[in-house]
């Protein structure tokens, strides 16, 4: 099984956490292992890293590669969501640095059975953490019309939402990946197919999110990780589409610019305190060499905090 992952942006999310050797650092999505890996090496003796996956694949291929750098890293199976908490519980904390490297990984997509691809029929699965009761199939087969219409307009932004969900409801049950794309196909008219790649993306990244609530569990992985940081440590993010992308904008925004008085006010009477600067101030996206060599690194956008 390859688990290999050319990790994306990896010099610029080595530059943006500014690694010190000494430090301790989360990679809060292990996955293939590319940027842990990248990591752990510039780490001397005291250096400790902490790896995160829901998947427990991911961990076990992950695991393998950084077996080498023995107990300078610690993998842990669990939802980033969760972070401040197991930093607490390891008595690692507070930590210099935090990556997070969102999404779906290469692998999961060719792991055929999992159910993320619509290249290839396969259970309707769609779960990183294959101990979640919510799999697609609770989905498609349980969920309201309207309940599916609403992620499909919501996560992903597909114009034929109201459509495609009444196909589904009509089709039920679904049992594989194949009648998803069939019931996505009847009920696109032909002529619209052709708009915006493959006419089951939208409808497959949107019940992908809804399974693993991936912007709920982004939040919260925000929120935690800032707390779990010492002053001075860096938080750097990866994201792949442009909804977990205004999430980690508005949320660095906020913390660099908390204040809520009026904007008439002389001075700041809320006084909430800022909680973190820039350091990149627009996304970093993949140079011409990596776009080239990397097609996964054509979303990606890389933002980056220091904390106060
Ligand atoms: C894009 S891949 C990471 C690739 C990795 N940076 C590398 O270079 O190999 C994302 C990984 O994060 C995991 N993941 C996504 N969301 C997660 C979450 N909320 N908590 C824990 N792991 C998560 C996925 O299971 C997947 O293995």
């Amino acid at each position: 099984m390859d688990f290999h992952h050319v990790p994306v942006l990896l010099q610029e999310c080595l530059g943006g956490l500014a690694i010190d050797p000494a430090g301790t650092y989360v990679d809060c999505t292990l996955g293939g292992g590319g940027h842990s890996f990248e990591i752990a090496q510039r780490l001397g003796p005291q250096g400790r890293l902490i790896c995160f996956d829901q998947d427990e694949n991911a961990l076990k291929a992950g695991g393998q590669r950084l077996a080498p750098f023995g107990e300078r890293v610690t993998l842990v199976r669990t939802n980033f969501a969760n972070i401040l908490e197991v930093i607490d519980h390891l008595g690692m904390g507070p930590v210099n640095g935090v990556l997070m490297d969102i999404g779906v990984s290469s692998h999961q997509l060719d792991e055929g059975d999992r159910g993320f691809s619509f290249h290839q029929d396969a259970p309707l699965d769609m779960r990183m953490d294959q101990e979640n009761p919510v799999s697609a199939e609770t989905v498609l087969n349980e969920w309201s019309e309207a309940e599916i219409a609403r992620i499909l307009w919501e996560y992903g932004e597909e114009k034929w939402s109201k459509r495609i969900a009444q196909f589904i409801v009509n089709r039920r049950p679904l049992k594989t990946t194949g009648d998803l794309v069939d019931a996505i196909k009847a009920a696109i008219p032909a002529g619209a197919r052709r708009e915006g790649g493959h006419p089951a993306r939208r409808t497959f990244q949107a019940v992908r999110i809804a399974v693993n609530d991936e912007l709920g569990v982004l939040e919260r992985g925000l929120e935690g990780a800032i707390q779990s940081l010492a002053p001075g440590g860096r938080l750097a993010v990866i994201t792949f589409h442009s909804l977990e992308d205004r999430i980690v904008k508005q949320t660095f925004h906020r913390w660099v610019n908390p204040c809520t008085c009026p904007p008439g006010f002389p001075v700041c009477v809320c006084g909430k305190p800022q909680l973190a600067d820039h350091v990149t101030r627009k996304p970093v996206t993949a140079t011409e060499g990596e776009l080239e060599n990397n097609p996964r690194s054509r979303s990606a956008k890389l933002r980056v905090v220091e904390k106060r």
